[in-house]
């Protein structure tokens, strides 16, 4: 095992109404005058926006709203946050939404105390000195935002898709009631599914050795997602389901199944360009990329391949011919997607073979090479895409 530090400093709220505590945490944290960040309409139709504002006017916190974030969401609504919460004095920003609202709120967030272009964050010219807090109340188990330190924006200049990574933006609280995700669409619910085991899967796959304890984790939460997704899939109002899923999808990305260990990532690397150009779910663009690149790096690792395939999918080892075991493992993953309800192929998520070109231009490494469990090329990026097609 690595060294390492680990820093998760948001507080979870979790269970049956927790938004009504929304009021009180804003307090908590030191909030008086709130932005109220969300989407494109959920939050208002379910009449989870009225109860967040109820619950912070009745702890004497006044608030202005900004909706409208897009799925994969957008700069302009980043520039746009930035300019109303300079304009309000807003001094904490709350998403109501999933993964999308929280990124862009945490986009604002840093842009605010910013005097350049919050774009710098995203395309490594800068890293920001300070943010403003946000908290969350998460409506989609999926991106892991509410407890991560990072945020994925889209520029609409050229499509192009980039994360930022700060301890600045965790969340200082996260509202996680699982009641408030049972009026998601199954297709949407099985993407967040999909993400939360591509979190653990960027980490599973290291050239770390001795990483037993985190293996186990990853192994955890893997065996709990095949085991509760396919319920509420079923039964969209299993309350337990739900709520084993929401917080498997905290662990799976706070890093608490990741440290001490090199972690790779070049899935969601591959996977954003899609998200960016097609505008398809995060969940559905992995669920595309990430089987293709486990057979395309197999060979790197066979033995970790055949740990997950006898550990998570329950495959037999066989000790004469590992490379089988392995493959079964990647295809047993296939078959679980495809159960519930994922695309496997670039036709299924409407995706273009002429657009290869594009995608590996867009993803940008040019000559160099990314990755930690086996650095890839343009070239190598190139071929995964084709085997996906
Ligand atoms: O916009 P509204 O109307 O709220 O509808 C949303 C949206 O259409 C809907 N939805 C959410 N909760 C709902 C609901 N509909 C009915 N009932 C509910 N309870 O679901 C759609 C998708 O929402 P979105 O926020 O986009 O989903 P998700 O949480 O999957 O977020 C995806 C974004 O997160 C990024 C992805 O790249 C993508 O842009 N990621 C962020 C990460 C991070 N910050 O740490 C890590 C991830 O790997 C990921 O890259
Ligand atoms: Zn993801």
């Amino acid at each position: 095992m690595e060294n390492f530090s680990f820093y998760s400093p948001t507080k979870f709220v979790f269970g049956q109404d927790t938004e009504n505590k929304c009021g009180a945490l804003v307090r908590e944290f030191g909030g008086s005058k709130v932005l109220l960040h969300y989407g494109g309409g959920s939050v208002v139709r379910s009449g989870l926006l009225d109860r967040v504002k109820k619950s912070l006017t009745e702890s004497g916190i006044s608030f202005c709203e900004l909706g409208g974030v897009h799925p994969n969401p957008l700069d302009s609504k980043v520039y746009e946050g930035i300019e109303l919460c300079r304009k309000e004095s807003i001094d904490f920003i709350v998403a109501v939404g999933g993964g999308s609202t929280i990124d862009s709120a945490k986009a604002i967030a840093m842009g605010v105390p910013y005097e350049g272009d919050f774009w710098d964050f995203y395309s490594g010219k800068n890293s920001p000195k300070a943010a403003l807090p946000v908290g969350t109340v998460l409506t989609i188990a999926a991106a892991g935002s509410e407890g991560s330190g990072d945020s994925v924006i889209t520029k609409e200049d050229g499509m192009l898709k980039r994360g930022a990574g700060s301890d600045l933006i965790r969340p200082k609280f996260s509202v996680l009631n699982p009641a408030l995700t049972m009026t998601l669409p199954a297709y949407q619910t099985a993407c967040g599914a999909t993400d939360i085991m591509a979190h653990v899967f960027e980490r599973y796959f290291t050239n770390t050795q001795n990483v037993e304890t985190t293996d186990r984790l990853c192994e955890a939460v893997l065996l709990s997602m095949i085991h509760e997704t396919p319920k509420v899939i079923a039964n969209p109002n299993d309350y337990q389901a739900r709520a084993n899923i929401m917080w498997a999808g905290m662990v799976a990305h706070n890093n608490i199944v990741g440290v001490g260990r090199d972690q790779d990532w070049n899935s969601h690397g591959i996977e954003h360009e899609l998200s960016a150009l097609y505008d398809c779910a995060h969940g559905a663009g992995l669920a595309v990329i990430m089987p293709a690149w486990m057979q395309y790096v197999v060979e790197h690792d066979v033995m970790r391949f055949a740990q997950m395939a006898t550990r998570v999918w329950n495959c037999k080892m066989d000790f004469a011919n590992p490379l089988k075991t392995a493959m079964d493992g990647i295809q047993a993953f296939k078959n679980f997607l495809k159960s519930i309800g994922m695309p496997l192929t670039f036709a299924e998520l409407g995706a273009k073979e002429e657009d290869i070109p594009t995608l590996v231009k867009n993803f940008g490494i040019g000559d160099g090479e990314t990755g930690g469990f086996v650095h890839l090329k343009a070239k190598d990026i190139e071929n995964i895409y084709r085997l996906a097609l």
